[in-house]
């Protein structure tokens, strides 16, 4: 038997479902690709249409726990370690230093945030260059690093912090050796790393949840606001901007860019990659 067919009605459901979820957004000609998306969590229902499947999140008992594993099942996951390694050269040698000079006469703490983490590789990796920071990783210096994302699913596994060779593709070889243990072919992220990372579920587009994050010094979000409209990201890029201290630097991907979206942010340069510090307002 073959599989059914998305209709434009039902596609334009699951689009208005998800967008207002999550605020990914499916233009027109993502329909085949959501189709083929959902059509394995049709099969493990024995759904034989769109609609029955549709009905079950809006309208069952478990449409709750459904729409959850709807959402994990169009969510792109992709990250690696040291992804984008112009970044965190700059994290390393221009930001660090700049927060530790700061902060030399005040409270010794920084608060960092990986917004949309994955499983987990992005804050790890930061993990690494704090406890690679001779000044950072000892006392009076406290530093924490909270990573969150939409999905239960993929925070359990950044929680275990077990990866392929191919996650730890861009990794410098001191770095293998030292933060994870080599069990077969896995790679296990060794206690001590692990530990430095609270990870907890936040939905980017819960306004209420955001708003208890606050007095960040750095937030990385990087790869995710892709998926969103304008409308969804200018609402996301407006609650990340309170959640950080004045002066303080959002990461995002050297694909992405806040033209046109915020004029809260002002671009800087640093060590080869560009990045967004929130303006001190008046
Ligand atoms: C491509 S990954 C990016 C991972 C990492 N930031 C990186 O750049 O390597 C995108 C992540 O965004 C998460 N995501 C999508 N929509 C979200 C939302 N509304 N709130 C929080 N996380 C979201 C997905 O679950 C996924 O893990």
């Amino acid at each position: 038997m073959s599989n059914p067919k998305i209709s434009i009605e039902e596609f334009v459901k699951f689009r208005d479902l998800i967008y207002d979820a999550c605020g990914i957004f499916f233009a027109n000609n993502k329909r085949y690709f959501l189709e083929a998306r959902i059509t394995p969590r049709l099969q493990i229902h024995g759904f034989s249409s769109f609609g029955e499947y549709y009905r079950l999140i809006a309208h069952g008992s478990r449409g709750k726990e459904e729409a959850r594993k709807l959402l994990d099942s169009i969510t792109t996951h992709e990250t690696s370690f040291f992804r984008e390694m112009p970044q965190f050269q700059a994290l390393k040698s221009e930001i660090f230093p700049k927060l530790i000079a700061e902060k030399q006469s005040g409270i010794k703490r920084i608060r960092i945030w990986s917004a949309a983490c994955s499983s987990g590789e992005e804050p790890y990796t930061t993990a690494m260059l704090l406890s690679e920071d001779p000044t950072l990783s000892k006392p009076p210096w406290q530093v924490e690093l909270i990573g969150t994302d939409l999905s239960e699913t993929i925070l359990a596994r950044a929680q275990k912090g077990i990866y392929s060779e191919y996650a730890l593709r861009n990794t410098p070889a001191p770095y293998k050796l030292k933060y994870f243990a080599k069990v077969g072919y896995e790679y296990h992220i060794k206690n001590q790393l692990r530990q430095r990372v609270q990870f907890s579920q936040l939905n980017l587009c819960d306004a209420v949840k955001m708003k208890s994050m606050r007095g960040f010094d750095l937030i990385f979000c990087r790869n995710t606001l892709i998926y969103f409209d304008f409308r969804s990201k200018t609402r996301v890029v407006e609650d990340l901007c309170n959640s950080l201290v004045p002066g303080g630097y959002l990461f995002l991907s050297m694909t992405e860019s806040l033209f046109g979206v915020s004029d809260r942010f002002r671009t800087t340069r640093l060590a080869g990659t560009v990045l967004y510090q929130k303006v001190v307002e008046p």
